[in-house]
């Protein structure tokens, strides 16, 4: 396989490395991953995590097996089992897809290969694409709000959600980032406030039970989000809060933009309802851990519910801002999505 460097994710001299997002911005810590059962733990624990990145790194692996000389069926199976490590985000489940049908082929080492290098620089090209769109929505001296960690951390590229207002501030447009601290795995806090810092992009972190009152008094002009999955309705699977922010925008009368590549896209289901959605280890709500180690707060007896997304329904959103270009309310409606994918 050829060398390919993200971020967040890398393949060099034989090797595939993953950069922990889990112990990010305070440890640099890089992790050389050779079997399946390694990258389903970094991918279950969200070291390696972001709709398109975990597809990504599903899917080098499985091409690095593949040159190491696995067989067909320990490829198969490998492809099984990283698709089933989370089921939210259908970029993995469009990854292994396409390693499958590689499989198939009568050179399918090479086709499985030239499939998970396709992919990786396929993600460069569609995240500078939406972001370019996403950008010229922006004007100049927009406070944007965000929520998780959609940049290069969670992508091959710059990023969507955050690819946006990195082009957005990239084209001189002045702009300050409220960043939603994103409970409870705090994504917003650790990631994207580090992205911002390493970008010197001006932001100002907030928990996420601010948003309401900065809205209220004006201080959101725009509001950019990413999703795991979008419905061929337009519904959304994104980060858990995301459907929060929504429904206050709407309220509020401020435009709320998801930004997304066509692999994000699954027209099979027909609407949010049809979105698996994961649920996580109660002790995500229970506590926090992290490079500082681990704190719980709550009673070790709580009951918790623990979903790691929600679902934003179409009619609250202002525009789908995808690698094709940006469609709105009226476009989605009449289908335009089920022509994309
Ligand atoms: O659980 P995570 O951290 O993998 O969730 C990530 C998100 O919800 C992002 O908003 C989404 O994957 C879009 S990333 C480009």
């Amino acid at each position: 396989m050829k060398t390919l460097v993200a971020r967040s994710l890398k393949y060099q001299e034989g090797v595939v490395s993953v950069l922990d997002q889990y112990l990010l911005p305070h440890q640099t810590t890089w992790h050389i991953c050779q079997s399946v059962e390694e990258m389903a733990e970094l991918i279950l624990t969200l070291k390696v995590r972001g709709a398109p990145l975990i597809g990504l790194a599903a899917a080098l692996l499985v091409a690095h097996l593949a040159e190491q000389g696995a067989d067909k069926e320990a490829l198969a199976k490998a492809i099984d089992e990283l698709e089933a490590t989370r089921p939210t985000a259908v970029n993995l489940m469009h990854c292994m897809a396409k390693l499958r049908i590689a499989l198939q082929q009568p050179n399918w080492v090479e086709a499985v290969v030239s499939t998970a290098e396709s992919l990786f620089e396929e993600d460069i090209a569609l995240c500078e694409r939406m972001a370019n769109f996403g950008a010229e929505l922006v004007s100049a001296g927009d406070n944007l709000l965000t929520h998780c960690n959609t940049g290069a951390l969670a992508t091959a590229g710059i990023g969507t959600a955050l690819g946006v207002i990195h082009q957005a501030h990239a084209a001189g447009k002045n702009i300050h980032v409220w960043v939603d601290e994103t409970r409870p795995l705090l994504q917003g806090g650790r990631l994207t406030a580090y992205e911002l810092s390493c970008w010197d992009i001006p932001y100002t972190l907030i928990c996420d039970n601010m948003a309401a009152s900065l809205m209220a008094a004006g201080k959101v002009d725009k509001i950019f989000v990413g999703a795991d999955r979008i419905a061929a309705n337009g519904d959304f699977a994104n980060k858990v809060g995301t459907y929060n922010l929504a429904v206050l925008a709407k309220h509020h009368n401020i435009p709320f933009y998801v930004v997304a590549p066509v692999t994000t896209l699954d027209t099979a289901c027909p609407n949010g309802q049809a979105i698996p959605i994961e649920e996580r280890n109660p002790l995500e709500v229970t506590g926090v851990s992290g490079s500082f180690g681990q704190c719980q707060w709550a009673p070790s007896n709580a009951n918790v519910f623990n979903p790691a997304f929600d679902v934003t329904p179409a009619d609250l959103v202002t525009g789908w801002v995808l690698d094709s270009g940006v469609y709105d309310q009226e476009a989605v409606s009449s289908g335009a999505l089920l022509a994309l994918n």
